[in-house]
């Protein structure tokens, strides 16, 4: 089988890397191709993934900036790109806190700008793939914003193409282990979509034991969403939310924290991340350096939620898991369980971004939504939903769905008209001199972005 990683060059493809050199089964994965645009970061990687195969039965292992040739006869494809790099990362952000709104690389406008540029590109691989890869060839899209890429790129492929994001997994990993459960054991009943969730159930032998959490200071403080959202918080909703919701249950103070901070998310990669691309191919062991900047990064991710800021150490670094990604879970955990669901039959439930089809009954059938998902050979079945999300959850959710169907009609037609009014409508914005403020500051800032309203 053959597996072509898409944005081959980026900083998680070792975690994909360490996940199937481990995984021996029939049939495996036995060609892996790196595409990336970025000829440099590609070297890198390369570098890095080669460190870290020594004493591994891995798979054959090529690079390639050449898109068609990397998806030619792809079994699978995985994609995980950035178009316009860590400079329009930064611009994602900037540009709406400048404007006095939330900069971030998912939530917010910012996931809006990152998504206009990205959606033609990502269509783009798709008809690619229609031509050239495996006729079945399933595509596990992790390009974020992932909700919004896999809405629009099931127009070409259907349910081939699946979204997948670490976030719902972790939460279901902090939650066992907080419980001193088996994490194999616990059944999640999540709903929502990417970055937009909460977690309602937590079934472990039939029984629901999130009540039981919620009431345990202990426990309950072990995770990640306690320092995030505060235990009042936490136990007023009776459910766990997705940490990306701090950025509207704490909206006013998250904006001030990143406005306040000397660095935004961005920032601190741009100068963390050239850092180890340009020197990564001096030392002695590149996966050994690979698995520190691993922690470097990991230990500020959200520091906005936390009270911290991007750089400083972080005092809870040995209890977060967030990208030391166990095999099994994670970030590539759960693409390998995708396919190996797939290819072997191997039936998995897991939390995708998968088409509705009823799900949530308030929201279209064809729009994207992250849910319990059983695969298999046969593909991704949703499992039905015993309770319907209830009127706030839907009310969020169809609110931010019309704003990212509004993108993808944007930026598939050109049309700015579009644009303005998603970046109007997002429940994030509230200001209609903002929104147009939105469109024009990011068509002046990311030229990928004009290139796509532009078109017209
Ligand atoms: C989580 C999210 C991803 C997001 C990443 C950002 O893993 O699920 O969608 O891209 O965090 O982490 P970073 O280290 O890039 O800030
Ligand atoms: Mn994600």
């Amino acid at each position: 089988m053959k597996l072509a990683i898409l944005g081959g060059g980026g900083f998680r493809t070792p975690h994909v890397w360490e996940a199937l050199i481990r995984d021996t089964a029939t049939p495996r994965v036995t060609d892996v191709v790196l595409m990336d645009t970025d000829a440099h970061r590609l070297a890198a990687m390369k570098a890095v993934l080669d460190s870290l195969a020594v004493g591994f039965d891995a798979p054959a292992l090529t690079s390639t900036t050449d898109l068609r040739e990397a998806l030619t006869g792809a079994d699978f494809v995985f994609a995980a790109i950035r178009v316009g790099g860590l400079d329009g990362r930064c611009c994602d952000e900037h540009v709406a806190l400048d404007l006095g709104v939330l900069g971030q690389e998912t939530t917010g406008p910012g996931g809006l700008a990152y998504a206009l540029r990205t959606i033609p590109v990502m269509r783009h691989v798709a008809e690619v793939m229609q031509e050239v890869s495996s006729p079945r060839a399933y595509l596990l899209n992790f390009t974020n914003p992932a909700g919004i890429i896999t809405e629009a790129v099931q127009e070409v492929l259907g349910d081939r193409v699946l979204g997948i994001c670490d976030t719902p997994s972790g939460l279901g990993r902090r939650v066992a282990l907080a419980l001193g459960k088996d994490a194999s054991r616990v059944q999640m009943d999540y709903v929502g979509l990417n970055h937009l969730g909460w977690m309602r159930r937590v079934l472990v032998d039939g029984a629901d034991l999130l009540p039981q959490l919620l009431a345990d200071d202990a426990a309950l403080s072990t995770m990640e969403e306690a320092e995030v959202f505060g235990l009042p918080w936490l136990r007023t909703l009776g459910v766990i939310p997705n940490e990306y919701l701090y950025y509207y249950y704490d909206n006013k103070d998250a904006v001030a924290a990143i406005r306040a901070a000397k660095q935004t998310r961005g920032d601190f990669l741009k100068v963390t991340q050239t850092r180890f691309y340009d020197t990564v191919l001096d030392q002695p062991d590149a996966g050994a350096y690979w698995r520190a900047a691993v922690d470097e990064r990991g230990a500020s991710y959200m520091a906005e939620a936390k009270g911290r800021q991007q750089g400083d150490p972080n005092p809870h670094q040995q209890d977060e898991v967030h990208d030391s990604d166990p095999a099994d879970e994670g970030y590539a955990g759960v693409a390998l369980k995708v396919m190996k669901a797939i290819s072997r039959n191997e039936r998995a439930t897991m939390i995708l971004n998968v088409r509705n089809r009823g799900t949530v009954h308030a929201l279209p059938d064809d729009a994207v939504v992250e849910v319990p998902t059983m695969v298999d050979a046969n593909g991704v079945h949703p499992l039905a939903l015993e309770t319907q999300p209830t009127l706030h959850q839907l009310g969020l959710m169809a609110s931010v769905k019309s704003v990212e169907r509004l993108v993808i009609e944007a930026a598939t037609k050109g049309d700015p008209q579009r644009a303005f009014q998603a970046f109007g409508q997002h429940p994030l914005v509230g200001s209609i001199r903002v929104a147009g403020g939105l469109v024009d500051g990011y068509r002046a800032a990311i030229p990928q972005v004009d290139a796509v309203l532009g078109r017209r």
